[in-house]
């Protein structure tokens, strides 16, 4: 139950954010800078392949993928390393990168 209610104010922030953030800076911009970003995260998370371990990212639904990323800096996901990855990031970025990945399907 207290997780739920984690998860559901995370969806509301997450949302307030994107409205705020429709109002002011062009998508493709974001998408742009999303995709300067991925460098990092695609010498584990390659081209739309999975292995046992490393999950493929490529085509996840952006609000599902903004979520799991705060999830992962907030430690309620466990794996250290995207732990330790998104707690550098900031809302902007995971946005971009959400953005990014949600759009490309191949890269
Ligand atoms: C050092 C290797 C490594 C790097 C670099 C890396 N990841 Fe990951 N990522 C993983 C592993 C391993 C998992 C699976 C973790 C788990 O089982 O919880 C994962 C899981 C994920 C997931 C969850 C996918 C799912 O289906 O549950 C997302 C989203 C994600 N990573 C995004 C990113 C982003 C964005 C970056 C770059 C900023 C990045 N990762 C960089 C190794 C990496």
């Amino acid at each position: 139950m207290r997780r739920l209610l984690v998860l559901a104010a995370t969806v509301a922030i997450a949302s307030a954010a994107a409205m705020r953030h429709g109002a002011g800076t062009s998508r493709a911009a974001d998408a742009e800078f999303g995709r300067y970003l991925a460098s990092e995260c695609l010498t584990c998370h390659r081209t739309g392949t999975a292995t046992s371990t490393i999950p493929n990212i490529f085509g996840m639904a952006e609000s599902t993928f903004g979520i799991v990323m705060r999830a992962y800096r907030g430690r309620e996901l466990p794996n250290p390393v995207m732990q330790n990855i998104a707690s550098r990031l900031t809302d902007e970025e995971i946005a971009a990168l959400a953005l990014y990945f949600s759009e490309t399907k191949q890269p």
